[in-house]
């Protein structure tokens, strides 16, 4: 595992794994924010193509584009020291085969400063996932509520809530184990599934909205710390009201700008005669 300072890499989650120490994970979007929660001892930041809902303003995913990816990626990279970082291949850039699932993904690592890939989808993509890890650019899967499949699955709802679809996310989730994906995230499904596949693989599971049972568990941090104010599911816990806070910061800086108050002396620069001068 890795020691104190050292930066997390892919092998130390199955170790973390094997230790029963859960793994803490939050999306991060840019070098401030990545700074904060790497500081504060973050095991994993993934650079999710949630992106595009909480920070770009769109009200799904996939207008989100390999471009927009990298920008966001290398800008977490350069504010993280210690967490290991994982960027989400966007909509259309692992689907159209093996070739440019490798070349998108080598530009999050080459030019995002990414550290692996995850991907959205089971057996299907298990061509990829192996092709990925033989190419040195290691997969973390991502089952359950899908978030690039919303108009097949005709909204953001929870999966696996059947026989049939329990089984068949427990199938997929081995066949990525199989390919060589390192750990999968599981969104949205019911917490006793969630336990099963957890016991079942030999790689880390990392929850969100999918109970107490998962190796680790992901929330977006925009959403955990009350930034985004859009709709936010049921299953995130709120553990800071940012939103208030800079709407709060934002009336008194408004209030201070119109009052005079702000600047003060203090904030302003003296003249090179009254810098010099002796107190
Ligand atoms: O894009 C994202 O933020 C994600 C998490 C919800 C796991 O994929």
């Amino acid at each position: 595992m890795a020691k104190e300072g050292e930066r997390i890499r892919v092998p130390d989650l199955l170790e973390m794994k094997g230790a029963g120490r859960k793994i803490a994970m939050l999306t991060a979007y840019d070098a401030t924010m990545a700074g904060i929660m790497d500081a504060a001892g973050i095991d994993v930041l993934l650079v999710g193509d949630s992106l595009g809902m909480v920070v770009l303003g769109e009200d799904s995913t996939l207008g989100v584009t390999l471009d927009m990816m990298v920008h966001h990626c290398r800008a977490v990279a350069h504010g993280a020291a210690r967490a290991l970082i994982v960027a989400d291949l966007p909509f259309l850039t692992y689907h159209t085969g093996v070739e440019d699932a490798i070349r998108n993904a080598g530009r999050l690592v080459q030019s995002g400063r990414a550290a692996a890939v995850k991907l959205e989808g089971g057996a299907a993509y298990c061509g990829v996932v192996r092709a990925l890890t033989d190419a040195g650019i290691p997969v973390m899967g991502h089952l359950g509520l899908l978030p690039q499949h919303v108009h097949r699955l005709g909204g953001y709802r929870a999966v696996g809530k059947t026989r049939d679809e329990a089984d068949r996310l427990a199938a997929d989730a081995h066949a990525l184990e199989q390919a060589g994906a390192f750990a999968v995230v599981l969104e949205m499904i019911p917490a006793e599934l969630a336990r099963r596949v957890t016991g079942e693989l030999s790689i880390p599971t990392i929850g969100i909205g999918a109970g107490p049972h998962c190796d680790g568990q992901v929330l977006v941090s925009c959403d955990a710390f009350g930034l985004f104010q859009g709709f936010v599911p049921r299953f995130v816990k709120r553990y800071a009201d940012l939103g208030a806070v800079i709407a709060q910061a934002t009336r008194a800086y408004i209030d201070e700008v119109r009052g005079g108050a702000f600047p003060s002396s203090e904030h302003s620069i003296a003249a090179a005669s009254e810098a010099a001068a002796p107190k």
